[in-house]
């Protein structure tokens, strides 16, 4: 694996390959989850890409920016050993300059939700995968359904912008006790670790409500509210695939999402169902 932080090389490196390039960004601090992600493009392309890179943009002010947790070693290691090509860990002057041309994210499916809570996340979040899809070139990339907004929103900016590169949906992976993996969740204590199953169950209940034959929104969040009694919940939300709240579950078009915040720590979950 060739591990690489000047933009100028990278490119060059790839411009004398062929083959299909598979892409996976992430912020490091890698775990399963991003390891899924690097699997299935290792299978899919000829040449994989990962790039780490916490990306100032998309922190608001007093988010955890300046405490994420970064392991550039394991990292490393990680993506070796699961056949990555090319680490792309560019630093954030490589990465910005003063007065840039700007991404703004579409206001009605950018500005709910996670965009609700984090205004302007979701601007930083485009604009550097944007500047890391231009610099990567890729075939495919990959991203996690467990950022479902954030998916939604990279395929709309890649229709919008006619980029040619197919966005691959990747499943949730999660602990064996149900909790979604996620950089964030090193940052729980033993007991908002225990009380943080509390999420996954609660959209195991909406799943088997809904299996049941209950198909009201309304219906279906008061029983996740229930099962997330005790745990201060941001939002709990139901849409269909373009991110529009919907009244009743359409099957195969329905997203269930959660944001709750444990102690100091926000941590979000969806089902698709
Ligand atoms: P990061 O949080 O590091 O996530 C990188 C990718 O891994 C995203 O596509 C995310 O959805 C996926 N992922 C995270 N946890 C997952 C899980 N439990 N199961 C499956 N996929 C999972 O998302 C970002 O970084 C950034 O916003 C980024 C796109 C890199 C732009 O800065």
């Amino acid at each position: 694996m060739n591990t690489i932080s000047n933009i100028h090389t990278l490119k060059q490196e790839l411009k004398s390959k062929s083959g299909s390039i598979g892409f996976v960004p992430t912020m490091g601090a890698l775990h399963e989850g991003h390891i899924s992600l690097i699997k299935q493009a290792r299978e899919e392309n000829d040449i994989v890409v990962v790039s780490i890179f916490v990306n100032p943009t998309q922190f608001l002010a007093g988010e955890d920016l300046d405490k994420y947790p970064s392991k550039m070693l394991a990292d490393e290691k990680i993506c070796d050993l699961a056949g990555v090509d090319f680490l792309f860990t560019p630093d954030i002057n490589t990465m910005y300059t003063q007065d840039e041309v700007l991404i703004k994210a579409p206001i009605l499916r950018s500005y709910t939700l996670e965009g609700e809570r984090r205004p302007g996340h979701f601007d930083g979040v485009l604009q550097v995968v944007c500047k890391l899809f231009n610099i990567v070139n890729p075939t495919n990339a990959y991203f996690g359904k467990k950022d479902a907004q954030q998916l939604s929103l990279i395929k709309q900016m890649v229709e919008n912008l006619y980029m040619d590169i197919n966005i691959i949906e990747c499943e949730i992976i999660r602990e064996v006790d149900g909790l979604a993996m996620s950089s964030r969740n090193v940052y729980l204590s033993q007991d908002e670790r225990l009380q943080s199953l509390q999420i996954s169950k609660s959209l195991k209940i909406a799943t088997k409500k809904i299996m049941s034959g209950i198909n009201s929104c309304d219906e279906i969040i008061g029983y996740m509210e229930n099962t997330l009694e005790g745990i201060e919940i941001e939002y709990i939300a139901i849409v269909n695939r373009q991110f529009e709240k919907i009244e009743s579950i359409d099957l195969k078009n329905t997203i269930i999402l959660v944001a709750v915040r444990i102690g100091n720590t926000r941590l979000i979950d969806n089902i698709w169902v």
